[in-house]
Order: structure tokens, then C-alpha cells, then sequence
């Protein structure tokens, strides 16, 4: 059976780690590219992580490259290429630089991996995975953003640590844009099946959840240098295993909602089955009347940042 080729562009921090996850759960081979102006960067980043894999008993080849010719007909595309946070910068600082490389980026897959499936990961994320679905012109079931499986794992982990139980026993569920309007859904939210409302009191529960949204910007204060990239990583490679072993998971996601909860033609984080096909189907809950609110606050959000972005490229 032929192995599944993930090609990885960017091989910064997010990248470089998303290489290692997928290759330590042999997801598949692995292509990762960047920019002519890094020379030899990813060739050593694949290089070693090839070397490694005698001692930690993976069967993943990985290529280090910077160019399309070795990303060609791919089965799963990450895109991690652009510039991270830097301290005192929110994710739409990011806006005007990363729109153009994903606009690059986006025009040289779709002319080497027509039949890919994009997970965009650049921030400022809701308006990358937009620009992505635009220039590729792919099913937009095929172009998909990654946040809301980093958001609940950042809140999952904080509920953890706050009752001191696993990780593993905490199901969670954030929706909306990546940002400080990310909606949680504590009625989708338990502990072993319990929900978490009775175990942790209201303004406790919202204090974890303020943390969650600033999860982010509590990692680049702490980092200094750019941003968080071990759990985004991680949650890239759960979204490219669902894909190359079609798991049908059920996982938020930014997808392209239209009619589904009523979004009108944008990206934002919705809870979707995830399979080969990418999001195979988009989950719609029925939500409180704040609920509601919130979610409906988050999407004016994204589309406020995607009429920037649509403005700055065509100035
Ligand atoms: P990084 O600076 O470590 O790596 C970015 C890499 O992209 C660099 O190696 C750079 O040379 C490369 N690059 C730039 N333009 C490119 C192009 N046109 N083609 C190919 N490669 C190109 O940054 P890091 O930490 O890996 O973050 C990458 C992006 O992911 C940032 O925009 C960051 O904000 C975002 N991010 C998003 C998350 C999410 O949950 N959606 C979580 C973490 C980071
Ligand atoms: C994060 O949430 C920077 O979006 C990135 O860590």
C-alpha cells in the first residue's frame, strides 16, 4: 500500500514539529519546504529528523526541500508559512505579511497538488484558511483551518490541571474564530461523562475559559521570541491522521460555513466530522440564546479581519 505524502511548507517551529508528530505516528512520508531564502534549513531539519528515526522506530521518509517540484501531487498539505507573534503583537498584526505568502503559497499547490487537502494553520488563522479556499479555488471541504483543536486541548489541558484527573477523561468543545471571541460550549464540555458544571462553579469556569483565550498570548509572553508550536503542531498532525486514516473524526475545525449556522460564506470554528475527504460534515447545535450571541459576535469578527485583509491585498 502507498504511503500517504504529507508535505509540510514552512519549517519553522510549527512546521519542524508537525514533521516530528507525523513521522513518530508514521502518518505517512513527509516533504518539508520553505523559502529558497533558507537554503539548506529544511534539508538539515528532514535530515535529522530521518536520523532519529532508527532510535525511535518509525518508517517515515522525509525530504527537506525548497521546492514544489518535490511537494508535487501530495496527498495533505500544512501550511504553517508566515510570520509568528512576537510580544505586544496580536494575531492580526499578522494580517498584511502572511495574506501575500498564503496567496503565493496557495497558487503554487494548486498548480502542483490539485487533489490535496490544505490545512492551513498561519494566523491570522479564520482569514488565511478564507485566502487559501480563494486562490487554490479547491472544495472548500478541502481547505481547512486549524484552531479549534489547539483551543480545546489549551482549555482541556486547564480543566484538567484544575481537578487534577486526566486529560484523557476531559471532552471539550470551543467554536467560533481563533481569538480572544472564541465561544466555549459548556454543555458540550465533561469529565468521564459528568458535566463539568458540577464540578467546577461558574467563575471558576469562566476564569479557565478566559485563560483558553488568551492561551496563546500566554505562551509568546513566556517565549519571548515567536509563538506557541508543540500543541499546534500536534493538533495539525490529529487533523492530518484523520485524513490519511479517514478516522471520521468529530473535531472542531475552521470549515466553510455558509448556510450551516446561518455564517453566510465564511471560515470559522465548527464542530465536523473529519475524514479522507476532509470535513466530510459540519455538526450544527442547537446553541443557547447566549451561546448564540457569542458565536454570532465571533463570526463578525472573522469577517471584519477577512474585509481587512480583502482591502490591504487589493490597495
Ligand atoms: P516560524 O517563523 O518558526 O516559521 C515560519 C516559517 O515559514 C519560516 O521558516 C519561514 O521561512 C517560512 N515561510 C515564510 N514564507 C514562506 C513561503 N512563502 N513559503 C514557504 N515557507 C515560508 O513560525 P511558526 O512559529 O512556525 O508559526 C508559523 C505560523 O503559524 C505563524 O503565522 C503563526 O502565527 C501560526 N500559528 C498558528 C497557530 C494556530 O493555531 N492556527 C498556532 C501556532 C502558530
Ligand atoms: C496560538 O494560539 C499563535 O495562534 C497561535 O498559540
Amino acid at each position: 500500500m502507498r504511503r500517504a505524502k504529507i508535505t509540510i511548507i514552512g519549517a519553522g517551529n510549527v512546521g519542524a514539529t508537525c514533521a516530528h508528530w507525523c513521522a513518530a505516528a508514521e502518518l505517512g512520508d513527509i516533504v518539508l519546504l520553505d523559502i529558497p531564502q533558507a537554503e539548506d534549513m529544511p534539508a538539515g531539519k528532514a535530515l535529522d529528523l530521518m536520523q532519529a528515526s532508527p532510535i525511535m522506530g518509525y518508517d517515515s521518509n522525509l525530504v527537506g526541500t525548497t521546492s514544489y517540484d518535490d511537494a508535487k501531487d501530495s496527498d495533505v498539505i500544512v501550511v504553517t508559512a508566515g510570520i509568528p507573534r512576537k510580544p505586544g503583537m496580536s494575531r492580526d498584526d499578522l494580517l498584511g505579511t502572511n495574506a501575500k505568502i498564503i496567496t503565493s503559497v496557495g497558487e503554487q499547490i494548486k498548480a502542483t497538488s490539485p487533489n490535496a487537502v490544505v490545512i492551513v494553520v498561519s494566523n491570522p488563522l479564520d482569514a488565511m484558511v478564507q485566502q487559501m479556499a480563494k486562490v487554490t479555488g479547491f472544495d472548500k471541504a478541502k481547505v481547512i483551518g486549524q484552531a479549534g483543536v489547539l483551543d480545546t486541548a489549551r482549555y482541556r489541558a486547564f480543566l484538567a490541571m484544575e481537578l487534577g484527573v486526566s486529560v484523557e477523561d476531559i471532552s471539550a468543545l470551543l467554536m467560533g474564530g481563533h481569538g480572544d471571541t472564541m465561544v466555549p460550549i459548556p454543555s458540550c464540555t465533561s469529565v468521564g461523562g459528568i458535566p463539568v458544571t458540577q464540578l467546577i462553579d461558574t467563575a471558576r469556569l469562566d476564569e479557565i475559559v478566559e485563560r483558553t483565550r488568551k492561551g496563546g498570548a500566554e505562551i509568546v509572553a513566556l517565549l519571548k521570541t515567536g509563538s506557541a508550536y508543540y500543541a499546534p503542531a500536534a493538533a495539525c498532525a490529529q487533523m492530518v491522521e484523520a485524513v490519511v486514516k479517514d478516522k471520521k473524526r468529530v473535531i472542531p475545525v475552521a470549515a466553510y460555513c455558509d448556510k450551516e449556522y446561518g455564517v453566510g460564506g465564511f471560515y470559522v470554528g465548527v464542530p465536523v466530522v473529519m475524514g479522507s475527504g476532509g470535513v466530510e460534515k459540519i455538526i450544527e447545535l442547537s446553541l443557547t440564546d447566549t451561546e448564540t450571541a457569542a458565536f454570532k459576535h465571533s463570526v463578525d469578527a472573522v469577517k471584519e479581519l477577512v474585509e481587512t485583509m480583502d482591502g490591504l491585498l487589493s490597495a
